[in-house]
């Protein structure tokens, strides 16, 4: 595997703020190859560095140092419209609040990222209707999102992350807004279509959240402590207590 090129390659980076006198590295030299396939979760607690490699892996920021691929693309050298192309042509978002527009039906929502991609409108409405199809919401296409529960709106938001067939689905918090139960089954969804061959990077904070991905890297003040298997407890051990976080649900 490890002669196919990585889809997505952090090579040292780092984010600086600057807050007056104070520098902050919220990503502090970190390196990293995720390839086609694989199903990582990102965790690490509040401050950790999760959402600064979130933003950069989206291409809503490029590093401060280092280097960032995105299909072998170097992303940090992009202007803003370059980023904003590959982000249409390569990546899903799934977000904890959904971020569906209340007054578009299901079918139109899903529809948006390949408006944007610039797919012909014919089209777009027969890619989301197969997207919906797959998440079971076909039959609500017409409905507005405040008619669906919440689990229902994250699965259109899952239909509209997929209805370009990006290259990586991006997934900050997805079950954060969600109860136990349809939290489990929205990573259940997951789950299938990381069978079915795709890329998904989770973020979360929640370690049994974290355990359904394949890999897990681990942050604690913006350095990488643990990268590898999910199924290894040292995965789930915060190096500064030794503690086994494995109840999930912790907020700092
Ligand atoms: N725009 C910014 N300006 C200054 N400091 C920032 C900025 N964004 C993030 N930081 C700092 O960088 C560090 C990492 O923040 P980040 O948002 O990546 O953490 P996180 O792991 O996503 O946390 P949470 O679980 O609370 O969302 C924190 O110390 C934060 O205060
Ligand atoms: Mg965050």
């Amino acid at each position: 595997m490890n002669n196919i090129e990585p889809l997505i390659e952090f090579k040292d980076v780092s984010k600086i703020y600057h807050m007056g006198d104070e520098t902050i590295r919220a990503a502090d030299h970190i390196s990293f190859k995720i390839y086609k396939g694989e199903f990582i979760a990102i965790v690490g607690q509040s401050g950790s560095g999760k959402s600064t490699c979130m933003n950069i892996i989206g291409c809503l920021d490029v590093p401060s140092e280092g280097e960032y691929f995105l299909g072998g693309n170097n992303v940090g050298k992009m202007n803003t419209d370059q980023l904003a192309e590959i982000r249409n042509k390569m990546l899903g978002f799934i977000f904890q609040q959904y971020n569906l527009l209340p007054k578009l039906n299901l079918e139109e929502n899903v529809e948006v990222p390949l408006m944007y991609a610039g797919v012909p409108k014919a089209k777009r409405k027969e890619l989301a209707m197969k997207s919906l199809e797959g998440v079971g919401l076909a039959e609500k296409a017409n409905h507005l999102p405040n008619q669906l529960s919440g689990g229902q709106q994250q699965r259109v938001s899952i239909a509209r992350a997929l209805a370009g067939t990006p290259s990586v689905i991006l997934a900050d918090e997805p079950t954060g807004a969600l109860d136990s139960k349809t939290g489990r089954e929205v990573l259940k969804i997951l789950q299938s279509l990381h069978k079915k061959g795709n890329t998904i990077v989770l973020i979360t904070h929640d370690n049994s959240i974290a355990a359904t991905a394949q890999r897990i890297i681990r942050l604690e003040d913006g350095h990488v402590v643990y990268d590898g298997p999910s199924d290894n407890p040292d995965a789930f051990v915060h190096s500064e207590f030794g503690l086994h976080a494995g109840d999930g649900g912790e907020e700092e």
